[in-house]
């Protein structure tokens, strides 16, 4: 088989996708009709109270740049935009379903988004906000696997605990595919844009990504640099290696590498002291 047939043979297996809040939902088809306004987008969110505190958290991070300034969703909209708030949404509501049993995995994807925000920011690129998002993204497929496929998570588990494995190996072992091609058929399946697809689909194989390759790059540096940093946990304890094309990419040599680490452990504290206290 190959992996396009895996693919198709594993997401028939999948029999439902995780089961999200209608909100996301109605969302989904909302934010795609052109005469839509910040305002319905900010009522229909805030309809679910749950859902609209943790949205209003996330986006009031350091990762987004205004740090505890956004007071309302519909405002949140307008600084930041329909897609990258559709993306923090989802994420939201996926990973709230973990929150117990991945909670290692959400501090790590946070920790990738606070990454993927500062290096964009001294790399002076556009769109960090847009990027953050991804990032927080690119281990959805994790999320898929745990949640619908229990058994080959089990597996794969074994393999990581009582093998060395890293997740990714365990993963192609056993499925024959990785998070990275499940997560992107995932936001297909959501309809995400392209500027979130990409990254989550190529976060671990940057030089195949057919465009936006910078963007693709920073998470998958930052994927590396969090695990470093040893915060939460993307399955397994290894640190894995940076792609050269990657470094290259982002032209990193050109920069204070020593300085960016402190500016990152700067945002790493910010944001634990932000999103890192009990829920009330
Ligand atoms: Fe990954
Ligand atoms: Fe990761």
């Amino acid at each position: 088989m190959d992996r396009s047939q895996q693919l198709k043979a594993i997401t028939k297996r999948i029999q439902s996708l995780p089961t999200l809040p209608q909100v996301v939902n109605k969302l989904t088809t909302m934010v795609e009709s052109p005469e839509v306004t910040a305002k319905d987008v900010g009522k229909l969110i805030g309809s679910d109270q749950v859902l609209g505190a943790k949205v209003l958290r996330l986006v009031n991070s350091p990762f987004y740049g205004f740090p505890g300034r956004i007071s309302s969703i519909s405002h949140a909209i307008i600084l930041l935009g329909f897609n990258v708030i559709k993306g923090v949404v989802l994420s939201a509501s996926v990973f709230d379903l973990m929150e117990k049993s991945m909670i290692g995995l959400w501090e790590h994807s946070l920790g990738c988004a606070v990454v993927s925000g500062r290096i964009c920011r001294v790399l002076n690129l556009s769109d960090p906000e847009e990027i953050s998002t991804a990032a927080l993204l690119h281990d959805i497929g994790k999320v898929l696997i745990r949640v619908s496929l229990q058994d080959d998570y089990e597996k794969i588990r074994g393999l990581v605990e009582n093998r060395n494995y890293s997740f990714r190996e365990a993963e192609l072992e056993i499925l024959g595919l990785d998070h990275a091609q499940i997560g992107s058929w995932l936001a297909q399946e959501w309809k995400l844009p392209e500027r979130l697809t990409i990254p989550i689909t190529f976060h671990h194989e940057p030089h195949k990504a057919p465009k936006i390759r910078e963007r693709v790059s920073i998470v998958h540096v930052a994927d590396s640099i969090v695990r470093a940093f040893g915060v939460g946990s993307g399955g397994d304890p290894w640190v894995s290696r940076i792609s050269p094309s990657a470094w290259e990419t982002l032209g990193l040599s050109r920069f204070d590498l020593k300085e960016m680490a402190s500016q990152i452990l700067d945002d790493l504290a910010e944001a634990d002291a932000r999103l890192g206290a009990p829920e009330d």
